[in-house]
């Protein structure tokens, strides 16, 4: 007889659960035979312990079952998609579907809504005005063939038990493990259809991967599970002890985008550009350096910015965003300036803080938040380190921790990279 207590026990003596306990465990759980307090068990277990690769993969399967698992038509190439493990202010998928869309590989995404301290792109691109997300596959296949591209909100009935276990994991705290993220973002992967997926693995202070070397293992788990499973895939490990972009906060990090996609240069758009080739390059059977041609030209030229367009029109939503003069209203009015009192270097930027900040202010009306600076850059005397926009004003209590936010040192703070390292699995390589 399986039981839940004898499948938690075997983790915490460092054995490995079989696929049948595992398969016990997760579908009594989303049945209600397995209680809240046992999957608890079972999830800090795992987040303590660990649990091997087999029995990750075993879980990956399980869970992957767990519901639908979706095919699309064929078409000349196969389809794209990507995935980060969570990071601030990245709108990189608003900037690499259309590029990878515009170079005739078709990208068809589900995306989640916001988690923890990060925004979701399914929150960011309902700031379109009408844009549907809430698509049956039939509608977003549609949406691919008038477009070549399509992000739509995860399918409630494509693996519920990444679902059920994901909302415990939140509650409980059990996010940050190896194995357990594995298992979440690889059976979607795999359930949601494409053939190639570059995955961003986030790693720094504001990730739930902190250390560089746990991320690398990480990535390379997620790309062999992917590989065995018969699709292509890339993880990046990027850094996130800084936000990604300029502007922390939906509609001003889909400005950031937008700004990107009509040629602003910086890391958002270097780090759009190197996910955006490892797709191509995968997907088309081309050299990377072809490929990072191909993305390069398709940014430069506004192609990119037209694909998006037209994704959001066939979506439903409207364009009125795309004009620079209506983005800027939303920088008018600054609410709020973190000035730098000496002159330094930032040494830390409070990450996680910063999100759940820039969400707070947000519910009270605002906009979001300018971040400019990186870890390591130098911040002059009287410069704004933070500026939160706005029309109408926020509480001291968001304000205060936005003061508390940033910490400048004297002396030089090295800089991180952007990206740390990349792990592909391609074929033919
Ligand atoms: N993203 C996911 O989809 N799952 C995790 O567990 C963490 C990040």
């Amino acid at each position: 007889m399986i039981s839940a207590r004898g499948t938690t026990e075997k983790v915490r003596r460092g054995e490995s659960p079989s696929k049948e306990e595992l398969s016990a465990l997760v579908g009594g759980y989303l049945s209600g035979a397995v209680s809240r307090a046992e999957m608890t068990d079972f999830l800090r277990a795992v987040c303590t312990c660990g649990l091997s690769d087999q029995a990750t993969i075993d879980l990956t399967d399980v869970m992957l079952r767990s519901g639908d698992t979706l095919t699309f038509t064929p078409r000349e190439y196969p389809y794209a998609d990507k995935h980060s493990t969570g990071g601030l202010a990245d709108s990189t998928t608003l900037i690499v579907a259309p590029i990878v869309a515009s170079c005739g590989v078709p990208f068809l995404k589900m995306s989640g809504r916001k988690l923890g301290h990060t925004g979701g792109t399914i929150d960011k691109l309902e700031l379109f005005k009408g844009l549907r997300t809430e698509l049956t596959v039939e509608e977003a296949e549609r949406v691919v063939d008038a477009t070549g591209v399509a992000v739509i909100a995860q399918s409630k009935d494509l693996v519920p038990a990444d679902k059920a276990l994901y909302k415990l994991r939140d509650e409980t705290n059990t996010v940050k493990s190896l194995p357990l993220i594995a298992s979440s973002v690889v059976s979607k992967k795999l359930a949601s259809g494409a053939d190639v997926l570059v995955l961003d693995v986030k790693t720094g202070k504001g990730a739930f991967m902190e250390s560089v070397e746990d991320a690398v293992k990480l990535a390379t788990l997620m790309t062999d599970i992917l590989f065995a499973a018969g699709r292509q895939a890339a993880a990046v490990i990027s850094d996130m002890n800084s936000p990604l972009g300029d502007y922390v906060g939906g509609v001003l990090e889909v400005g950031d985008a937008l700004d990107v996609l009509a040629g602003k240069k910086g890391r958002l758009r270097t780090l759009a550009l190197i996910l955006s080739s490892r797709l191509l390059a995968m997907a088309k059977g081309i050299s990377l350096a072809d490929a990072e041609r191909e993305a390069e030209e398709a940014l430069e030229s506004g192609r990119a910015e037209k694909k998006l367009r037209e994704m959001v029109s066939a979506q439903g939503g409207e364009t009125s965003l795309f004009d620079g003069n209506i983005r800027a209203k939303y920088k008018k009015n600054v609410l709020h300036s973190v000035m730098a009192k000496e002159g330094g270097y930032l040494a830390e930027i409070d990450c996680v803080s910063l999100g759940f900040i820039a969400r707070d202010a947000e519910k009270q009306g605002a906009y979001g938040i300018f971040a400019p600076y990186k870890v390591g850059d130098f911040v002059k005397k009287g410069a704004s380190i933070f500026t939160l926009y706005g029309d109408s004003p926020v509480t001291a209590d968001v304000i205060d921790r936005l003061e508390k936010a940033a910490r400048l040192e004297k002396s030089p703070v090295g800089a991180f990279p952007l990206v740390y390292e990349i792990v592909e699995r391609r074929r033919g390589s």
